[in-house]
């Protein structure tokens, strides 16, 4: 199924394939998606490593979703959504790693372009941006959409609120929509934040966010909007 024929019914049979998702953000995700009713593709360098993953997320749920552990490219290969949840110095060689099964897809990326051991400060690459990297990594014919950059994993594995709103960046308004359709099966609150380009500023918020964590002594530190009346955007 292309991008073009997804309708607001048919969403919740989506395969979402997530590359690194036996890491704590892709985990987190995993488990509210497959909470919420998609099919979930655990994918990993390791089958062996994707197949635990998604034992253990499967008894988090009792086994009532459809959670299956893979490799990131047999994963890429059969989702109708890509999620890419792994450290910014391995998302050059993922990505490329499974660039010829996206073609067609719609790319999550989910990545910050952090370069330890300064965290804290934002770097960005020279294609502007972790996302903006991967749409030239990933071609013409993949739509690439950043979100979720400044949610921390420590409520995700949980029933918990997460007070952090979800900026959506992209390449077409249809992608981003399909992308708030994802935050809201999360129980999460997202924004269409525009253009691709935006997500130098979303990306970059997260080393400010751990910047406050060490400063205060928190963990999770999130971000809100606030006075905007929540409705679809236009
Ligand atoms: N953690 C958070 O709270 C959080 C919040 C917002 C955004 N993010 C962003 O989300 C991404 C993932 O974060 P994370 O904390 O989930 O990372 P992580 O747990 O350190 O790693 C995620 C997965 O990436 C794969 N990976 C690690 N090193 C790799 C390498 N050198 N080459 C290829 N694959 C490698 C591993 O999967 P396999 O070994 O199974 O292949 C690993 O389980 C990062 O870009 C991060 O900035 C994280």
């Amino acid at each position: 199924m292309s991008l073009e024929d997804f309708t607001v019914s048919e969403s919740l049979l989506l395969t979402i394939a997530i590359l690194g998702g036996t890491g704590k953000e892709g985990k987190g995700l995993a488990y509210r998606w497959a909470k919420a009713g998609y099919q979930i593709l655990i994918g990993s360098r390791s089958s062996e490593k994707a197949v635990t993953t998604a034992s253990q997320i499967m008894e988090l749920l009792e086994g009532s979703s459809s959670v299956v552990g893979t490799t990131n490219l047999e994963a890429a290969g059969q989702a109708d959504i890509v999620v890419v949840t792994v450290p910014y110095s391995a998302h050059r060689d993922t990505l490329e790693s499974v660039k010829d099964v996206l073609k067609g897809k719609l790319l999550v990326d989910v990545t910050v372009p952090l370069i330890p051991p300064k965290v804290s400060k934002v770097q960005m690459p020279a294609a502007g941006s972790a996302a903006q990297e991967a749409k030239e990594i990933v071609g013409e014919d993949v739509e690439v959409v950043a979100a979720f950059q400044n949610v921390s994993h420590e409520h995700l594995l949980g029933e918990e609120n997460v007070e952090c709103d979800v900026l959506v960046t992209g390449t077409s308004k249809k992608a981003r929509a399909e992308v708030l359709k994802l935050v809201e099966a999360t129980g999460l609150t997202g924004w269409d934040a525009g253009p691709i380009e935006n997500s130098v500023v979303v990306e970059g918020l997260t080393s400010v966010l751990i910047n406050i964590n060490k400063q205060y002594g928190s963990t999770h530190a999130g971000i809100k909007i606030t006075d905007v009346p929540k409705r679809s955007p236009d």
